[in-house]
């Protein structure tokens, strides 16, 4: 069974259903639905590898307060390694204002709280578990992604980086060799100022990238048109499945980056892979909520069964 280190945010997700979301001074009421329900795109891609198949210990902090132990709850019946998570005495727990439209798509903000907090002392820590990968995400200190992966590169252990959210003040060329760096048309958009649409600007884009950062690939999520891969020389495109339904894409970009993960861990095929975590995230769209969408190993299984390769 693969081990991963997961250092990433995690939050209390206060989802919100509503026809749409209100323009500037307008109030508005909508009796669509409200649910507080685990989230935060570290928390959501842990539990991903746990419920498919991944020995994965989750470094992150929560507050001390009832979210926190709510969360910490949630992940021991997840099935992750919950050793390395820690309290803050004052920072509340991340919480997450998640604005869910009818057509299923949806507006965030995240109030980092406790995840503001991740110390480089906590993720040394994290270490001693001799992990096979390193997975991280930017909803913590970016200084403290760098360090975790400077450890990781210092040890040969592979990096993988969901690069969620993005800012383009981030220097990315502090970052040491990755095996996959990773963001959504919006975060390629804010780190290199060129909207991923056709294949012409995602290869001007990840080439973009690639003079700032040293990967074997970018892959780029592009929704419902797929990913899209290069590694420096060839390019491709993977198409996504098509859900059964699209009820909620809340957590589909954290579904799809720890399954590709897990999957190229496991067989070393980055377009494989990238289709085993389309498979994962085409589940987790068709099902309401953040953690609680992402299938398991056997749900994968048999919707690839299903749906063909
Ligand atoms: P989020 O922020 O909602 O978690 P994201 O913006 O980071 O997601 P996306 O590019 O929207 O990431 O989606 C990641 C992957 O999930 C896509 O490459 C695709 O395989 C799958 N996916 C997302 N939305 C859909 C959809 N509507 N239909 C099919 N697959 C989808
Ligand atoms: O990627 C989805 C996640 O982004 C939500 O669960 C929310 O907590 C924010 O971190």
């Amino acid at each position: 069974m693969k081990k991963i280190l997961l250092i990433g945010s995690a939050n209390m997700d206060l989802s919100m259903n509503m026809l749409r979301v209100p323009e500037p001074g307008e109030t508005l009421i909508d009796d669509g639905g409200i649910a507080y329900t685990p989230g935060g795109k570290g928390a959501n891609s842990a539990v991903a590898f746990a419920k498919l198949g991944a020995d994965c210990v989750f470094c992150t902090k929560l507050g001390k307060d009832a979210h926190g132990q709510k969360l910490f709850n949630y992940y021991k019946e997840c099935g992750i390694n919950t050793s390395h998570i820690k309290v803050d005495a004052e920072a509340p727990t991340g919480l997450a204002l998640v604005m869910k439209e009818a057509d299923g798509s949806n507006r965030i903000v995240v109030y980092p709280g406790a995840n503001t907090t991740l110390s480089n002392e906590n993720i040394i820590e994290a270490f001693a578990c001799n992990p096979d990968a390193v997975y991280l995400g930017f909803e913590i200190p970016f200084a403290t992604a760098v360090a975790a992966a400077k450890i990781a590169s210092a040890k040969n252990i592979p990096i993988f980086i969901d690069a969620a959210p993005a800012s383009k003040e981030y220097p990315l060329e502090s970052l040491p060799y990755l095996e996959v760096f990773s963001p959504n048309e919006t975060e390629t958009f804010e780190y290199t100022g060129i909207m991923p649409r056709g294949t012409e600007s995602c290869l001007k884009a990840a080439h973009s990238l690639f003079t700032r950062l040293k990967a074997k690939y970018i892959v780029i999520k592009l929704g419902s048109r797929g990913a899209f891969v290069y590694d420096g020389k060839h390019y491709d495109l993977v198409a996504a499945y098509k859900p059964d339904a699209v009820v909620d894409t809340t957590a589909a970009g954290d579904t799809f980056t720890a399954g590709m993960t897990l999957e190229y861990l496991r067989s070393g095929n980055i377009k494989s892979a990238m289709r085993y975590g389309a498979a994962a995230a085409a589940i987790a769209v068709s099902r309401k909520g953040a953690g609680a969408s992402v299938p398991t190993e056997a749900e994968v299984f048999d919707f690839i069964k299903r749906k063909g390769n």
